[in-house]
């Protein structure tokens, strides 16, 4: 992984800054995004790599582009795309407001199909590239009070199959990740009763990440599946 270029988009979260600090202990060159610049720029600063910190909004096309613009401006080229930043709201059917449904159409599956596709139009020039999807279990099966979210994360999994079968001919791969729960920050503003000790920790999710990264073009697997123990209370 040394010589690659790759861009998380989440990087600061729980589980980008676990890939963050696994890649960049391989030395691979990362292009960390997320929103917040003192949080890119102090994960930045712990990683034992070069990287290049691009504040940037997934939800604003416009941000999206100059992202990929400048990662292939400091390091002329583009390798792996993570989508790693996304946001939960769980509630029940009756109490999601608009609101709660376009801020999940507009994180996680908008700003998952403006990446791939800036990142996607990049790759298909250079005739090689990954894209990397965190769904999580929710974009395959449902759950009580997931309504609004898994509605974003089932149109993640529909845009990408077909996007994976549209760009393969230019030697581009895509993975979707169907990870059950981690525990990160992401579960401070659920309102949700889970167990925290049974969920992956983020450093195992980074862990399967880097198994279809590091995996042979010809072995790179279209869907990864990790389910912990049950850790939701009903
Ligand atoms: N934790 C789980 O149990 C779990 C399981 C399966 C899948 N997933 C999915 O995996 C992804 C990462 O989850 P996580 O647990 O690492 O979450 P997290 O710790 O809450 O981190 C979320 C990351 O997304 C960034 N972000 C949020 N909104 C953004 C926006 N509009 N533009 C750019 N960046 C934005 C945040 O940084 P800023 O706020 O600074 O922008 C942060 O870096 C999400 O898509 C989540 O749905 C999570």
């Amino acid at each position: 992984m040394q010589d690659r270029v790759v861009v998380i988009a989440g990087a600061t979260g729980g589980i980008g800054s676990a890939l963050a600090h696994q890649l960049g202990a391989q030395r691979t060159k990362l292009v960390l995004a997320a929103r917040s610049l003192p949080r890119l720029e102090a994960l930045a600063a712990s990683l034992p790599t070069e990287t290049l910190t691009v504040p940037t909004d997934i939800t604003q096309p416009a941000q999206v582009e100059r992202l990929m613009d400048q990662t292939l401006e400091r390091f002329g080229r583009l390798d792996v795309l993570v989508n790693a930043a996304g946001a939960g709201v769980m509630k029940p059917w009756q109490k999601l407001e608009p609101g709660d449904l376009q801020a999940m159409l507009e994180v996680n599956l908008q700003g998952s199909f403006y990446t791939c596709q800036a990142a996607a139009r990049r790759m298909q020039e250079q005739r090689r590239g990954h894209l990397c999807n965190l769904v999580g279990i929710l974009g395959k099966h449902t759950m009580p009070l997931a309504a609004a979210y898994c509605a974003a994360k089932f149109g993640v999994v529909g845009f990408s199959k077909c996007l994976a079968e549209e760009v393969r001919r230019y030697g581009i791969k895509l993975t979707l990740f169907y990870l059950g729960g981690v525990d990160t920050g992401f579960w401070d503003t659920v309102a949700l009763k889970v167990d925290r000790t049974k969920m992956l920790t983020p450093a195992m999710a980074a862990q399967a990440i880097r198994f279809a990264l590091e995996a042979e073009p010809q072995a790179i697997p279209l869907e990864v599946n990790i389910q912990p123990e049950s850790h939701v209370f009903f």
